[in-house]
């Protein structure tokens, strides 16, 4: 492993190369990555950094959006195949559905989704700033897609909005129940309960804290609580264990997305080494969806 590291590192320098990593890959993808976070911090960093090429150790739409921001850098997938099934749970012929029928509607898009999706919507969204974003939104109707349960969360703190709902889901936070949280309360009365706004409404409304899994992470660290309840995959324990060595954590479900655990430190080194699988897209699919994502980084600044 050493080995493969020192490897990957030399790579890095030589191609003048960054690494990416969301907070649900693999802990040892976490260690070698110069950059660890939520979709949003991630995207949003890949207009900031200094590099030639971006590894983003995540799944498919993380690497689209980061291309997408970035359109003169290359970006590697090493895991090509790490696709997230929310990404694909909408259509565009139902925005244009939608659109025909609700004349003033934005069309919020969670990033978890695919450029062809982005690039037919008004603005992004990821779950650290939708509440903020589409609170901003001058529009009445608001059609969020792909994933039902952020855009009910939201929609329940702004009852001054009307919401057109989508059926996605993911798959992994979808599954959590409410029967869970409550025998994992059950079993520790004393733990805190953190939930990530993926899963359901019955399971968000069982929690003392719902957010992002960044905000998971700062809540956790910033709170004066010994012991919580992590309802998101599992991950972001390794993050939650080296920021809060004393304090511990407990999860309501096993929760583990199998498409971001595809991703090893041989294949970071084999896409380094290759620069291949990189992502590609039609130039006016780009182009399309750029102005969403640019939409949402300039809505979630804090002015
Ligand atoms: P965040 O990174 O926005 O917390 O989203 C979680 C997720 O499911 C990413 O795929
Ligand atoms: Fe997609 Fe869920 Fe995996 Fe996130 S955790 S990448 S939403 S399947």
């Amino acid at each position: 492993m050493e080995e493969i590291v020192e490897k990957i590192q030399e790579l890095k320098r030589r191609k003048k190369a960054v690494i990416m990593a969301h907070y649900y890959v693999r802990d040892e993808v976490q260690e070698i990555a110069d950059y660890v976070g939520d979709s949003y911090y991630l995207s949003d960093m890949a207009t900031k950094v200094d590099a030639d090429i971006i590894v983003l150790c995540g799944v498919t739409f993380m690497g689209e959006s980061a291309r997408i921001l970035n359109p003169e850098k290359k970006v590697l997938l090493p895991a090509e195949d790490a696709d997230c099934p929310m990404a694909h749970m909408a259509s565009v012929e139902k925005v244009q559905e939608i659109r025909e029928k609700y004349k003033d509607v934005a069309v919020v898009c969670y990033v978890n989704s695919t450029a062809e999706l982005k690039a037919v919507s008004d603005v992004c969204v990821t779950s650290a700033n939708a509440l903020k974003i589409v609170r901003a939104l001058p529009n009445q109707n608001i059609y969020f897609i792909p994933d039902q349960n952020l855009a009910r969360y939201i929609a329940d703190q702004l009852p001054e909005k009307h919401f057109i709902y989508n059926d996605g889901f993911c798959p992994r936070h979808h599954a959590v129940t409410k029967e869970q949280i409550l025998a994992a309360k059950e079993a520790k009365p004393q733990a805190l309960v953190l939930v990530h706004p993926e899963c359901k409404q019955e399971v968000t409304a069982l929690a003392d804290f719902v957010g992002s899994t960044s905000g998971i992470i700062k809540y956790a660290t910033a709170s004066s609580a010994q012991e919580f309840i992590i309802v998101t995959e599992m991950g972001v324990l390794h993050e939650l264990k080296k920021r809060n060595p004393d304090k511990t954590f407990y999860f309501a479900s096993n929760m583990i997305c199998p498409n971001m655990k595809k991703i090893s430190l041989e294949k970071v080194l084999d896409v380094l080494e290759r620069e291949q699988p990189e992502v590609r897209m039609a130039p006016e699919r780009m182009e399309a969806a750029r102005r969403p994502l640019e939409r949402m980084l300039e809505l979630a600044v804090d002015h």
